[in-house]
Order: C-alpha cells, then sequence, then structure tokens
C-alpha cells in the first residue's frame, strides 16, 4: 500500500486534492472505529470488478482507499460495504450487474446496516442511474468514472446519511493521483498511462463513459514505476485504451516507442506489457521498440473487429483489411515469435454472409493465440445503434458459433508451439487444484503449471515446457534439474 496518513484531524478542511481525501479517510476511520465499538467486530468491505483492465486497476485503488479508511477486506458480498464497479461495454455486462443487485438486496434484508456502493462505466449512463434510483432504492451510493479517487469522501457522506447518494460527473475535472492502492500480486502492477478514448469507433460507449484521451505525463508514469520496482514489482502493464496514440496531446509530445524506451531502462522491472493497441497507430517505431527492448513481452493484443474492409469503414476503425494484414507480416518480420491476441465483433449493422467470410478469412491468415469474440451489443448514443439492418440476432448467432469453432481450433494448434522449449515463467502462485504445483505465465501470457512451492511465487524461473494442453502447459522447473533435486 502507498500513501501518507493523518493522524490528526486538521481543523479545516483541506481543499486541495488529494489532501482533500486523506482528511476524509481519517474521519471515516474515526466513524468506523466508533460503529465498531457499537457492534462489538470490525466493519468489512468487498469489491466486485466487471470490465476490463482499466477497471481492475480503478478497483485496486478504490480498495487502496477502503482499507485506509479502516474498513477490513473479505472474500465475498458478506460485508458491510459491498463496491461494485461496474462496466457496460455491451448490454450482458449491465445485466450481470442488475442480476447481483437482487442477491445484494436479499443479503441487506439480513444486515440492514450493510452499505451498497456503485461506481464505474455503467453509472456514467444517465438512464442508467435514472432506473437505480427508481428501481432499486436499496442502492446507497452511485459515482461514476471520473470521481473514483473521491470514494473517502462519498464513503463518509454514504455512513453518515440515510438517503441514496449520488455523485456522477459528465466529464474529467483533474486528474488526482497519489491516492492508496493494493495490488492483488506484490509483483505485477497495472500503470495508467492514459485516461479515455477520442476514437469513436461507431459501436463503442467507452468514449462517452470514460471521457476524452487524457495522457500522463512522462515524468509522472516513470516515477510511479520506479516506486513499484522497488516495491517489489516485476512485471507492470501499461494501460490504456489506445496506447499507441500516447503522448500525442502532451504540451511535449512523446511517443509510445518512447516510453517503452525509457520504462525499459526501469531497474528491476523485469517484464513490460501493454493494453490495447489500435492498429491504425501502430507505428515502425513501435515494432522496433518491442524488437530491441529485452523486457517488452512478445505479446501483442491488435483487435482486428472485422476482416471486412466495408465494415470496418463503417466501424471507424480507420483501417482496411489489408492493412491489417500487412501490419501482421511487419510485426511477424520484425518479431518472429510473437503471439497475437485480438478482439472480434460479430453481427455489426449491415454485416453480410460476404463480410463475414472476410472475418474468417482473416482469422485463418493469421492464425491468432486467441481471440476473443463478441456478440456486437447494441449501445446508446453510439452512431451503429441508430444504423438500420441491424443483423438479426440468429445469424449472427451462427456465425458466432462458427467464428469462435475456428478461432479455438487455430489456437489450440498454436499454443503448443512452444513445447519442449525452456521459458521463463514468472509464477504467481500456488496451484488450487493439484498439491505440489505453482502457476506462473510466459511472455505471451499463457498459463503454465509445473511442480514448485510458495518460495517460488513472485520470482522468474527457467520452465521447460513438457505438455501443451491446447490453452496452458505443463512443465518442469530446470532450476530443479541443475539442483539434482
Ligand atoms: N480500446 C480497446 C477496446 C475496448 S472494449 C480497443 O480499441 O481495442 C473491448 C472490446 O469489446 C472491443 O475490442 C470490442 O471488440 C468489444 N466491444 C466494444 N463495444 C462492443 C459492442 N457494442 N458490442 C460488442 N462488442 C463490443
Ligand atoms: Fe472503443 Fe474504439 Fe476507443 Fe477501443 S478505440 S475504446 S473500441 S472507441
Ligand atoms: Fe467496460 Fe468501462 Fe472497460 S465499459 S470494457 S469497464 S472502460
Amino acid at each position: 500500500m502507498t500513501g501518507k496518513m493523518y493522524n490528526e484531524i486538521t481543523l479545516d478542511l483541506p481543499l486541495q486534492e488529494p489532501d482533500r481525501q486523506y482528511y476524509y479517510m481519517e474521519k471515516c476511520r474515526r466513524h468506523v472505529h466508533e460503529l465498531e465499538k457499537e457492534k462489538g467486530h470490525a466493519l468489512t468491505f468487498f469489491v466486485r470488478t466487471f470490465g476490463c483492465q482499466m477497471n481492475a486497476r480503478d478497483s485496486e485503488k478504490l480498495r487502496g482507499i477502503l482499507l485506509q479508511a479502516g474498513l477490513k477486506e473479505c472474500e465475498n458480498e458478506e460485508a458491510d460495504f459491498v463496491l461494485y464497479n461496474t462496466c457496460t461495454v455491451r448490454d450482458n455486462a449491465n445485466q450481470k450487474v442488475y442480476g447481483h443487485l437482487g442477491y445484494l438486496q436479499t443479503l441487506k434484508k439480513k444486515n440492514p446496516a450493510m452499505k451498497i456502493a456503485l461506481c464505474g462505466c455503467m453509472m456514467q449512463e444517465p438512464l442508467v442511474v435514472e432506473r437505480i434510483k427508481k428501481s432499486y432504492c436499496f442502492v446507497d451510493l452511485v459515482f461514476g468514472t471520473h470521481n473514483i479517487y473521491k470514494l473517502a469522501e462519498l464513503l463518509y457522506c454514504c455512513l453518515t446519511e440515510k438517503k441514496m447518494v449520488v455523485d456522477v460527473w459528465d466529464s474529467a475535472k483533474a486528474v488526482v493521483e497519489d491516492l492508496p492502492a493494493v495490488r492483488k500480486y506484490p509483483f505485477k502492477s497495472g500503470v495508467n498511462i492514459m485516461y479515455g478514448c477520442n476514437n469513436f469507433c461507431s459501436y463503442c460507449i467507452v468514449p462517452y463513459v470514460r471521457g476524452r484521451e487524457r495522457s500522463r505525463d512522462l515524468e509522472d508514469i516513470l516515477s510511479e514505476i520506479r516506486r513499484l520496482a522497488s516495491g517489489g514489482v516485476k512485471e507492470v502493464m501499461l494501460l490504456g485504451q489506445n496506447v499507441n496514440s500516447y503522448g500525442k496531446t502532451l504540451a511535449k509530445p512523446v511517443s509510445f516507442a518512447e516510453l517503452l524506451y525509457q520504462v525499459n531502462a526501469v531497474e528491476g522491472i523485469e517484464r513490460i506489457r501493454f493494453m490495447t493497441s489500435h492498429p491504425k497507430d501502430l507505428s515502425d517505431g513501435l515494432i522496433a521498440a518491442m524488437r530491441d527492448c529485452k523486457k517488452v513481452c512478445h505479446h501483442l493484443h491488435l483487435p482486428l473487429q472485422s476482416g471486412s474492409s466495408r465494415i470496418l469503414k463503417v466501424m471507424n476503425r480507420c483501417y482496411t483489411k489489408e492493412q491489417y494484414l500487412d501490419l501482421v507480416e511487419r510485426i511477424r518480420a520484425a518479431i518472429p515469435d510473437i503471439s497475437l491476441t485480438t478482439d472480434i465483433i460479430v453481427g455489426f449493422p449491415g454485416e453480410t454472409k460476404e463480410d463475414f467470410e472476410e472475418t474468417l478469412d482473416v482469422v485463418q491468415k493469421v492464425r491468432f493465440d486467441s481471440a476473443f469474440t463478441f456478440l456486437y451489443s447494441k449501445r446508446a448514443k453510439t452512431a451503429a445503434a441508430e444504423m438500420e439492418n441491424q443483423v438479426p440476432e440468429a445469424v449472427a448467432k451462427e456465425r458466432f458459433d462458427r467464428l469462435l469453432r475456428e478461432v479455438q481450433q487455430i489456437a489450440s494448434e498454436v499454443c503448443g508451439r512452444d513445447v519442449n522449449t525452456v521459458q521463463p515463467v514468472l509464477v504467481e502462485c500456488e496451484n488450487d487444484h493439484q498439491a505440489g504445483y505453482v502457476s506462473g505465465r510466459l511472455g505471451n501470457n499463457l498459463l503454465v503449471h509445473f511442480p514448485g512451492d510458495a518460495s517460488l511465487v513472485g520470482q522468474i524461473v527457467p520452465v521447460r515446457l513438457t505438455n501443451a494442453k491446447g490453452f496452458y502447459y505443463i512443465g518442469k522447473s530446470e532450476k530443479e534439474t541443475e539442483d539434482g533435486r
């Protein structure tokens, strides 16, 4: 955990951030302490995250604040303060949250002092907030994506007020950093390098709920990474909706490739990953940086979305099928062992059988290591929601199944390519299912299970990949063999 503590509440409420939030963390701690004395037990919290890596990183910040506010973290919803960090990228993400809310209501009946809070992308939609206010009045706190740093202040409000507290902002007012955060793993961390998105792909709601693209200053990013490294972090994941356009709007413009070189030079960091790359902004300079920076993992998530140039145009993706294929060729020429993964949408408005065949064609030509496939979901405010000729559900579903079979077949063939080689594995945890085994990840993010004990967790170990199992490997530590154990 990082961040400072206020031992004494100053008499005046600080106006500057983040001081104001540290003041509220202290106020919460005192209040929580009183409540605990009354109840005779510790007050607990639970945060559930829906959605992408960006939300996962936000949840680490939210959990850091809650810990400093004096609450203890617990494993499930049977807590005194439950916070859902929501996603709205597809309608099923929203439906999941509504479904879970029913469960929270039953828990609240058993523990009426329980507080229920919702934040994140879904809360940026006015219709969602209306529905929560009207039909889910047992919810105590609602806030959005632009003010997560205010959680301590909002929590204090929520603990001391009876009515629902709602605080959702239309756009980001200030980027407030230097607040506490807790990580799931002590040895790896996400690092935001930019917020928001300016691309307005015609199907996508993210620019509406995350606001305009804002890059963080290079020096701020580097000092955060240096701090993480000195705290034992070995792997960083640089996060942004379109990392390839990083730095373009800064007062002193910097390229993403330049950022990679600089992160590569940070002592203690051993692996660098990033998410997500937009094909339209992937420069030759970046390909060279990936090739030359030893710590950058040879893994690239390069969302295709569709293989049809016609559909790509309507999606506003700004590349054609041919440009995508050419890009893949250039990347593979420079980095032959690159692992490529992708996102594909099926059933975008107006998608014909021929358009879909083009997508299959790209999948067969590129042979992705894995692909996330999604059924198109109509999102409010987006350009595609207004388009006529929405594809009938049954047709989209049939294409989806066909595509899924294809990507799975290819993935299972591609995944085995490193069998019998020795690869560095960052060990994440002891294996839940098999005693005496640990699990870790390769540079390309695939899982490897191999015999080992807890002392290996957080270490990078050379492992011989003995068996390919489709989507993971079984291996054997080479360290062990050397030691003769
Ligand atoms: N910024 C990233 C993607 C973020 S959203 C990028 O540009 O690649 C993650 C994925 O969700 C997208 O790549 C897309 O495949 C999918 N997605 C986004 N909106 C969608 C929608 N309306 N319906 C179905 N899938 C969608
Ligand atoms: Fe959405 Fe496109 Fe931005 Fe990705 S780049 S978040 S798909 S608008
Ligand atoms: Fe979902 Fe928001 Fe991420 S909509 S995909 S959690 S940016």
